[in-house]
């Protein structure tokens, strides 16, 4: 059987995308489409009094204006929808909430209309810094929509105090940071009668179809979703947002199509954002490097009305074998909309705390960094117990070792230079859970040679039509070239979401199911007809490629996909099959894994911090697409490169205002910040996750870049940045 899985395959939709003929949600040409703009609150805290709609209608083109108290709960849209949602009110709890929309016949003429509302405000001095929440602070019972604990521990915090010779007790902080996908979200909704069609910038389809039903009280077929591509999305695109709603109301009342595009500036207040962080972390030690014990209290802030945790102590209970454990969360409450999933919620800024103080603790005790981690390493999974599916975190430490040329690393602080640049270097692990949901796909091979192979996932832009058509490709004999992968519709069988690092592990074993399925029908099709070369055969004897059934003993007995369709009548061949999760697999703990190493050079009488190389190691299971995956991964080190020395948002003391919500003054890396990478998998093929053995990749390589780059700060200068992002003034 030919080898697809696993190729460098060029994206399939790499042509359309170069082009410009692949069509994102806002490229969508529709018939009498309308503009909707949003507009928001220019308050962070009190009432809207009044609202002026008088000069917005005036406007040449307006053609309607729909304010919140025509449209449901627009800020706490619940996660899943309930009988009862949450009462909507005059109350602002955030600058930019959004407040209404206005359409018109022109984008410019809605945005005329829209900078015209005239609106009235009781205004209170609103809530921003977490000095100001933290009086208000609570530890929640729950987190994640209730899915994990809020406390988790193991032994006993007081018993690893009597053991441990040394204790690095720090606090570590990251700021607010929000995503920045490329294409901002859009919504276009279009009504015939009471069937909804919206054109969505979505990470999850059904989801999305799911809660807009129940939002807007309709039956769940009367909305139709579709996603055919995706310019990222990192999570500010899992959940069902405000625009949508508002496009879809306004569509129905101006009995017109309506598009929504947010802009660059919306982007900061209408789709979530990642919040602060402080983060008490306390290591005890025995001399040879030994934990004893690990205290993790991460605090972050929510909204006024919702609750989101970002849960930084993930990694924390799993990733090193320490006796005694103590992780909790507390909350506080400021005037900002609610935070959400941003790229590895929780791994990303909880591993910047523990993997910084695994590297102090390395040179308290005079140990290198990786042997410091190799001590703890956890051979089973430490909380529950359970072992490993698959882990090779070791040889992800040895290979980057190797690559980046470990061993000529000088331990001392200072000790390395070049001319007037301090040269630092530092690793961190990483690591980020498997997880897989149940998934259907169709499979119709058709009398011609063309192959449509049909599932409701998304293409976030990583490769989903890409990977999908190989493993489909693979498991029909096929090269990928007659394999049409279809995504993105609600029409279509049913997929999981695009987000917690799951698309591959959960639609791939599906497309693999289905697509080898039909092939089985097909051969037993052949070998049932006496008209085959193949007729009698044993099904075992019989292999596939290109398109030709043949048998292995004697490849000159042959048939192919076509000819049997052909014989038979048929113009195609349906397949449907759903996957679920292994239920064998809950006896393991399934993680992916990696080590990242950076070589900083730091100038310090600017402060500024460059990096040199980067060499990254991952074992995250069977690799389907060496190329894309290698692509996701440098994506991940370069938000983690931002993480570390650019990215913060801010927000206005007094105002409650996010400053800078653009793409000029939240920096982000650009090409000239980034260095060369060296990117290696470790291959792996885990048995116990799903029958292709892979594992999560997505959101894994963004986990312990900024613990690297800081450590590497560390071996540059003597200077230990705890706050991010380490930017110049903290050097100087
Ligand atoms: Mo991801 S933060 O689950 O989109």
């Amino acid at each position: 059987m030919n080898n697809i899985i696993g190729q460098p395959l060029n994206r399939v939709d790499g042509r359309l995308k170069v082009t410009g003929e692949a069509q994102y949600t806002a490229d969508i040409p529709i018939e009498k489409l309308t503009y909707g703009v949003i507009f928001q609150s220019a308050i962070a805290k009190g009432k809207v009094l009044t609202i002026d709609t008088t000069q917005t209608l005036a406007v040449p083109g307006v053609i309607d204006i729909i304010t919140y108290h025509q449209t449901p709960n627009l800020i706490n849209i619940p996660f899943i929808p309930t009988p009862t949602p949450p009462e909507k009110d005059d109350n602002i709890h955030y600058h930019g909430q959004p407040l209404g929309i206005v359409v018109a016949e022109t984008l410019e003429q809605a945005e005329y209309g829209a900078s015209l509302v005239k609106i009235t405000y009781e205004e209170e001095p609103p809530t921003v810094t977490m000095a100001q929440a933290l009086p208000e602070v609570f530890e929640p019972e729950s987190i994640f929509f209730g899915i994990m604990p809020g406390k988790i521990t193991r032994g006993d915090i007081e018993l690893g105090k009597p053991q441990a010779d040394i204790f690095i007790e720090q606090v570590y902080s990251t700021p607010m940071e929000h995503h920045n996908p490329l294409e901002t979200s859009a919504s276009i909704a279009i009504w015939e009668g009471d069937n909804l069609t919206i054109y969505e910038t979505t990470q999850g389809i059904s989801g999305t179809q799911k809660r807009l039903a129940g939002v807007l009280k309709l039956p769940l077929e009367n909305v139709r979703v579709i996603s055919k591509y995706l310019g990222g999305g990192f999570g500010c695109k899992a959940l069902l947002r405000s625009h949508t709603i508002l496009a879809a109301i306004a569509s129905r009342q101006v009995q017109r199509p309506v598009k929504v595009v947010l802009t660059r500036s919306q982007m900061y207040t209408n789709c979530g954002y990642r919040s602060q962080t402080h983060q008490e972390l306390t290591l005890g030690a025995t001399k040879q490097g030994q934990l004893t014990l690990i205290k993790h209290i991460g605090t972050s802030l929510t909204s006024i009305f919702d609750d989101f945790v970002e849960p930084v102590g993930a990694a924390t209970t799993m990733i090193y074998a320490c006796p005694n454990l103590q992780v909790k969360y507390r909350l506080a409450r400021i005037n900002a909309g609610t935070p959400t999933f941003m790229r590895a919620p929780g791994e990303a800024p909880g591993m910047f705390a523990l993997e910084s103080a695994m590297d102090e603790l390395a040179y308290a005790l005079n140990i290198d960094p990786i042997e410091i981690r190799l001590r703890n390493h956890a051979d089973i999974d430490p909380q529950t117990g359970l072992p490993w599916s698959s882990k090779s975190l070791k040889q992800c430490y040895q290979k980057g070792a190797e690559l980046f040329g470990w061993s000529k690393r000088h331990p001392t602080p200072r000790s390395m230079q070049d001319g007037n640049f301090l040269i630092g270097w530092g690793m961190a692990s990483a690591t980020f859970p498997t997880h897989s949901m149940s998934a259907t796909v169709k499979v119709e091979i058709f009398a011609t040679g063309e192959v449509s192979v049909q599932t409701g996932t998304q293409d976030i832009g990583t490769g989903t039509y890409t990977v999908m058509t190989q493993v489909a490709a693979e498991a029909l004999g096929l090269s990928s070239q007659p394999v049409q992968f279809s995504l993105g519709d609600s029409n279509l069988p049913t997929a999981p979401i695009t987000g917690n690092s799951i698309t591959v592990a959960s639609v791939s074993p599906a497309v693999h199911q289905a697509a080898t399925a039909a092939r089985e029908k097909l051969i037993q099709m052949a070998i049932a007809d006496s008209n085959s070369q193949l007729y009698g055969c044993q099904i075992t004897d019989i292999s596939v490629e290109s398109g030709q059934i043949f048998l292995k003993p004697e490849p000159s007995r042959r048939d192919s996909y076509t000819e049997i369709l052909q014989r038979h009548g048929l113009e195609s061949l349906v397949v449907t099959e759903a996957t679920s999760p292994n239920p064998e697999s809950k006896q393991y703990s399934k993680y992916s894994f990696g080590a990242v190493f950076v070589e900083v050079a730091v100038d310090e009488l600017l402060g500024e911090v460059k990096i040199r190389r980067c060499v990254g190691v991952y074992s995250a299971g069977r690799i389907l697409n060496t190329k894309t995956a290698r692509s996701q991964v440098i994506g991940g080190i370069t938000w983690g490169i931002g993480m570390a020395l650019m990215e913060k948002t801010v927000m206005d003391m007094n105002s409650g205002k996010i400053i800078g919500a653009n793409l000029s003054d939240y920096l982000i890396p650009v090409h000239a910040d980034i260095p060369n990478m060296e990117v290696q998998f470790i291959e792996e093929h885990d048995p116990h996750v799903n029958s292709l053995g892979t594992k999560s990749l997505g959101e894994l390589p963004i986990v312990g870049v900024a613990a690297a780059i800081a450590n590497a700060v560390y071996h540059a200068t003597g200077k230990r940045i705890r706050d991010l992002p380490i930017t110049p003034d903290k050097l100087l």
